[in-house]
């Protein structure tokens, strides 16, 4: 979201019951430092009032382009010049099929075929108008004019029957906003990144695992899809979902997680372990639930797990670049150069768990960069998104 502070975003609204939802989509985008202006068709005005945006973004809202009392004689081409996105949310099929077919005849077409910025479309109408032959067309020609297209979801519709076209998820909107503001310095690369826990199973029913929650790693897929970037995302268990447009695939074990990542490493450009693997397995795996019994004291015997990352490192090839994280609770450097070398990777993510604010679970980390070199970046506590980030553009700099 860090990419939308002080960018001006245009967002249009058409006439559609969905338009309820815009005003929550201003604040999210404001809420990440957008500046957002609003034009509406008139149409629009019967499902909501101009008053309720001009509230919340505290400028009048260009709905009639004849309006003189808009701050110029041409507000439409005073707002077009400085946006850097314009979304139409929710867009109607009425407003899509006039922008596929080059017509202006209100503030909001005039608007979008004049503006600079990237150009989003959040379709959502009943099922059967968004299935009909005329609007499927319509939308690809707009996408063939390099309009992103915001699949509506699946759902109840207001028109009570179930299926697919009401407005994306809000969030998802934001989001589809942040990355078309991406620059795709990741485009024609591969990105394989592991994320989560792995689950060693004992019985049927138990197993030795950890906190991992995956955010890291997810966080790290969704910011190099963001950029361009052909993703792979192999992730043990977690209750996340994840990001749109990588390649999933989902393990539960170390061993499985080592078979996936192994098929996928070779032609992979970047390769990111952002997963907290279990070193140790069950020698034994029980077929059945292991009963109480009588005795007061078990003890079961664990072998140890490939090291996938170590395995890796050693048939790395020279042009590809090898991310490790280490979790410590102790003795961080050390512990963390020990892992670069023994591992062969370009940079190894330091991370102090056991504190709030980084490491498992948390939406946050205070992470240090150890490089080859010996050199090392101490980081402060930020969004895992945004460490994200940070780690990416140094995999560039490599
Ligand atoms: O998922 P979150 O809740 O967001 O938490 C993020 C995190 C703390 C899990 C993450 O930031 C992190 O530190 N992941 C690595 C945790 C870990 O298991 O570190 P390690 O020191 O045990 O392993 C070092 C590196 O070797 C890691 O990149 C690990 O993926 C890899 N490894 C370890 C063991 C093994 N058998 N195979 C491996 O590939």
């Amino acid at each position: 979201m860090k990419i939308l502070k002080d960018k001006n975003i245009v967002l249009g609204v058409s006439g559609g019951i969905a338009a309820y939802k815009a005003p929550e989509l201003l604040r999210i985008l404001q809420k990440a430092g957008a500046k957002v202006r609003v034009v509406m068709t008139k149409n629009a005005r019967d499902f909501i009032s101009p008053l309720t945006f001009e509230a919340l973004c505290g400028h009048k809202v260009l709905f009639d382009l004849f309006d003189g009392s808009y701050t110029s004689a041409i507000g439409h081409i005073d707002l077009a010049k400085d946006c850097d996105a314009a979304v139409i949310a929710p867009a109607t099929a009425n407003v899509i099929g006039k922008l596929a077919n080059g017509i202006a005849d209100d503030a909001l077409t005039t608007f979008m075929l004049a503006a600079k910025g990237r150009k989003i479309l959040c379709p959502a109408m009943n099922e059967a108008m968004y299935e009909n032959a005329a609007v499927k067309r319509n939308i690809m020609k707009l996408e063939a004019d390099d309009y992103i297209i915001m699949e509506p979801s699946e759902g109840e519709l207001a028109c009570k029957t179930k299926g697919k076209g009401r407005l994306a998820d809000c969030d998802k909107i934001a989001d589809g906003i942040c990355e078309a503001l991406t620059t795709k310095d990741l485009i024609w690369k591969k990105i394989l990144v592991t994320a989560g826990p792995t689950r060693e199973f004992i019985d049927p029913v138990r197993f030795i695992s950890n906190p991992s929650s995956g955010k890291m790693g997810y966080a790290i897929a969704a910011a190099a899809k963001k950029r361009g970037g052909n993703v792979v995302l192999v992730s043990g268990p977690t209750y996340l979902e994840h990001p749109e447009g990588v390649k999933f695939i989902k393990v539960v074990s170390a061993n499985q997680m080592a078979d996936t990542t192994f098929i996928n490493a070779p032609d992979a450009d970047i390769i990111i372990k952002a997963a907290a693997v279990s070193d140790y397995r069950a020698e034994k795996f029980f077929e059945h639930k292991l009963k109480k019994g009588l005795a007061d004291k078990v003890s079961l015997s664990f072998c140890k797990n490939t090291d996938i990352l170590k395995e890796i490192g050693l048939n790395k090839k020279k042009e590809q670049i090898l991310i490790g994280f280490a979790a410590e609770t102790e003795d961080l450097e050390k512990n963390a150069f020990k892992k670069l070398k023994e591992k062969n990777l370009d940079i190894i993510i330091g991370n102090i768990v056991g504190k709030p604010g980084s490491g498992f679970e948390a939406d946050t980390n205070k992470a240090v960069l150890f490089f080859k070199s010996g050199k090392k970046k101490v980081l402060p506590v930020m969004d895992k998104g945004e460490l994200a980030d940070i780690i990416l553009s140094r995999c560039l700099t490599l």
